[in-house]
């Protein structure tokens, strides 16, 4: 019974993700099948990101250049504090900044309907599509968000290395 009511929450405020940057909060629905990427026009680490997601899913993942950014993140439901520079929608998933591709293959295989989505606020150093030339890394967590606002830790990487 949680896990209907769960999935009917989810269903209904996944928002727009149906039409690629057009829909506001009340629109559309899940759809397993969607992949694609908002980004701010300019910003190249965000491509770098979709090529690898798309490597990962042996697919080319398709990309919205989006000026209104915090719209679409208001939109999904990404918490504020999380924001990054893109948003992508992958197998109905909302998945904010350069989440490593492992873990979005791992969500989109457990099939969870509370996961909402994952994120990786702000742009550290090291993740996937943020690689820099010495090889710096910054510590960063996969934080997982859910409909209604919980979270928690879905993968962690260190610093080190
Ligand atoms: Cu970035
Ligand atoms: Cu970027």
């Amino acid at each position: 019974m949680t896990e209907m009511i769960d999935r009917r929450f989810f269903l209904a405020s996944l928002g727009g993700a149906a039409a690629a940057g057009l829909a506001g909060p009340a629109a559309a629905v899940f759809t397993p099948t969607q992949f694609l990427m908002w980004h701010r026009p300019g910003c190249s680490c965000c491509l770098e990101w979709a090529r690898q997601m798309g490597v990962a899913l042996g697919r080319k993942l398709p990309i919205v250049e989006a000026p209104d950014l915090p719209a679409i993140k208001k939109a999904r439901g990404v918490p504020n504090d999380l924001h990054s520079c893109h948003t992508a929608i992958i197998a109905g998933y909302v998945v904010e900044g350069h989440v490593p591709p492992a873990d979005i293959k791992r969500l989109m295989k457990s099939g969870s309907r509370t996961v909402r989505g994952l994120a990786v606020a702000g742009m550290p150093h090291g993740s996937p599509g943020m690689e820099t030339h010495d090889d710096h890394r910054q510590p960063y967590k996969v934080i997982a968000f859910t409909a209604n606002g919980r979270r928690s830790v879905y993968a962690s990487y260190g610093g080190a290395g």
